[in-house]
């Protein structure tokens, strides 16, 4: 059993185009010999670029959102084919911002995570509970609801292609990162989850990200853990040297 670790940036609504590519050709060079799977979730505006800066290169690219229809009335919204037509290897579906500030729904991540795979871009889906339902005590219920319903439908073999991103909602730009037991704890409790839907070939194969406040000091021992296969990054994933030491955290 060996799952490649991803290490996964979200840069969320920050850096403008040329900013990207500047970026991205510095990073380049830093993480040539990293051995974790390198992504870079970008601002649709920043794709073009980025997505040429990187080629052959060792870093892949992600979106940050997508919608499931094809094409259509939808003003503001991007596709599936618009996006695998730049060439974007991944998408980031299901953020927990996405589902307080703009509607989302598990629902509405099952039609995403469909649509990804009709297009070809590899879904990283993000799950998460929220402070009060940590303190209710309902997290495994509540991920193991969001993970169910955001694979609805899929093959086995479709599910051993989906990233999922355990982000406790309390965890994320609040620099109060999960301890690296509490993140243990319910990546496994989602890879039982998968083991019980898809079997135990699909649970070993799927890769389970952390995500919240992940940076360069706390990424070592969390993607150490042996159900987390790395980390979905945000603020420290902005920041040259920092994105660096997380993408080799074994070095
Ligand atoms: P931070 O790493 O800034 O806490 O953000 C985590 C996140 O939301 C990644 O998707």
């Amino acid at each position: 059993m060996s799952r490649k670790i991803i290490a996964a940036g979200n840069w969320k609504m920050n850096k403008t185009a040329k900013e990207a590519v500047e970026f991205v050709n510095a990073l380049k060079e830093r993480v040539a010999d990293a051995d974790s799977e390198v992504v870079v979730g970008v601002p649709f505006v920043c794709l073009p670029g980025v997505i040429e800066a990187a080629k052959g290169s060792n870093i892949k690219v992600a979106a940050q959102n997508m919608h499931w229809e094809e094409k259509g009335a939808f003003t503001g919204e991007v596709s599936g084919p618009m996006l695998a037509d730049l060439g974007v290897d991944y998408v980031i579906i299901g953020h927990s911002e996405r589902r307080q500030y703009f509607g989302e729904t598990d629902e509405t991540v099952n039609k995403k995570v469909h649509a990804a795979f009709k297009y070809g871009l590899k879904p990283i889906v993000c799950v998460g509970e929220s402070l009060t339902q940590r303190e209710q005590g309902v997290t495994a219920e509540l991920v193991r609801y969001q993970v169910k319903i955001a694979l609805l439908g899929l093959s086995a073999e479709q599910v051993k292609d989906v990233v999922i991103a355990y982000e406790p909602i309390w965890a994320i730009g609040t620099g109060k990162t999960a301890t690296s037991e509490q993140a243990e704890e319910v990546c496994a409790i989602i890879r039982g989850c998968i083991k019980e839907l898809y079997g135990s070939e699909v649970a070993e194969v799927i890769r389970i990200q952390y995500g919240g406040s992940v940076n360069a000091a706390n990424a070592s021992e969390l993607f150490n853990m042996p159900d987390i296969d790395g980390g979905l990054v945000g603020g420290a994933s902005l920041k040259l040297d920092d994105f660096e030491k997380i993408a080799k955290y074994n070095k």
